[in-house]
């Protein structure tokens, strides 16, 4: 478990490295990339000790191994998160992209609303929109510096149409964990206005020390009935190559309709992902776990501390995720200038906040899952890029 090491993924077909220079004009060999969320750290142990004994079987044919990765995120939900989930509730997708793509178009109609609460995971507004759903923005309020959803408004502006709320909790981008009034309230927001609820936990196990996360179900237990909760081993042990989440749906209804679903699109989970995720929920994997998010707890004290001398500039208090969220409107510039300097000045490739949606238009998110030297590395490029601030 070292952290620390510096791997080199530049021509690997590494996403964030190979392509950085496609989204941010920057090459690899001089810039670092802080777009994509992956990890640059090598993989836990428990999964390469997966991989090896697959090698060794030296057969890629078709397989079994479903369930007992079923059992396996059962015991991981119920160890880490204090969730007592059943196995026979679950489905295997092609990946959370995949689910949220699945679930719109079979529990919504061309021309439904979702509610998103922006700024959020990109991905969000484009699968709504892809599917021809239309995307019902609320969006966040800061305050106290952090972000909350403003209930009030939601309801003021509803128009009939809507049929699902979507969630990601804790909250991509700037890592805030929703508290269990907060769930409480939307799941009963959901309930008062005929929504499904879709709670996307992609990000529970990257919580820093001293925060705590609730699960959906944990905090509202009587959302079962019209909930979706979407969880993988993908961000936690950085295995999103191999395209595996999980969906659980606790009412039998709604659960018989996905798995039809899943059925006519002949959606089966890969041998990849299931031996992987059924590796990784495992007590070796729980240990990597807590060293990981240990060391990403002080990426992500320099990184905020290195922003915080910057005047003018602006990072989010983050609760959890390794995504960190830079505000920069009081520079004054245009966002056009600041892109320039974080380019070509700090070559520095984060993602671009108008994606998120309304409030993202002044903002960067920052991916500070990489060796420790390259999130120092940055700060100071940064500091550098942004000196003439005062
Ligand atoms: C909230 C959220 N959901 C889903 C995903 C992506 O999931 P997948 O790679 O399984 O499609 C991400 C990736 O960053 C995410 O932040």
């Amino acid at each position: 478990m070292n952290f620390d090491e510096i791997i080199d993924r530049r021509g690997t077909f590494s996403s964030k490295w190979d392509n950085m220079e496609a989204y941010g004009g920057v090459s690899p060999d001089v810039g670092i990339p802080m777009w994509v969320a992956d990890m640059d750290f090598q993989a836990a142990d428990v999964l390469q000790d997966a991989m090896r004994n697959l090698l060794e079987r030296a057969n890629y044919g078709y397989f079994t191994g479903e369930n007992e990765m079923k059992e396996a995120t059962a015991w991981w939900m119920k160890e880490r998160h204090g969730w007592t989930v059943d196995p026979d509730h679950m489905s295997s997708t092609a990946g959370l992209g995949h689910a949220i793509a699945l679930i719109l178009e079979t529990y919504t109609n061309p021309g439904d609303e979702v509610i998103i609460f922006s700024p959020v995971y990109h991905e969000f507004a484009y699968k709504i929109k892809l599917n021809k759903r239309v995307v019902h923005e609320a969006p966040l309020v800061i305050r106290d510096g952090v972000y909350h959803m403003d209930m009030d408004a939601l309801e003021a502006g509803l128009t009939g149409k809507e049929r699902m709320m979507l969630i990601s909790s804790p909250h991509n981008p700037a890592g805030r964990i929703w508290t269990p009034a907060e769930l409480r309230q939307l799941a009963d927001f959901c309930r008062r206005h005929d929504l499904y609820m879709v709670c996307d936990e992609i990000h529970h196990d990257l919580v820093y020390p001293g925060q705590s996360f609730t699960s959906f179900l944990n905090a509202a237990p009587e959302a079962a009935e019209y909930c979706f909760i979407l969880t993988a081993a993908s961000k936690t042990f950085n295995t999103a190559g191999a395209r595996l989440g999980t969906v659980t749906i606790p009412n039998d209804h709604l659960r018989q309709r996905f798995r039809q679903a899943l059925v006519e699109h002949q959606t089966q989970p890969n041998l990849l992902g299931v031996e992987l995720t059924r590796a990784a929920y495992s007590p070796g994997g729980a240990e990597w776990v807590d060293a990981l998010v240990s060391y990403i707890d002080r990426n992500h004290r320099l990184f905020l501390d290195g922003i915080g001398q910057i005047p003018a500039l602006k990072a989010m208090p983050m609760q959890a995720t390794y995504l960190a969220w830079v505000n920069f409107a009081d520079t004054g510039m245009e966002m056009s200038e600041v892109l320039r300097r974080i380019h070509e000045d700090a070559r520095l490739v984060p993602s671009i906040g108008t994606g998120f949606g309304t409030g993202g238009e002044n903002c960067l998110r920052f991916n500070i899952a990489t060796p420790r030297a390259r999130v120092a590395e940055a700060v100071e490029r940064l500091q550098t890029a942004f000196a003439d601030l005062q």
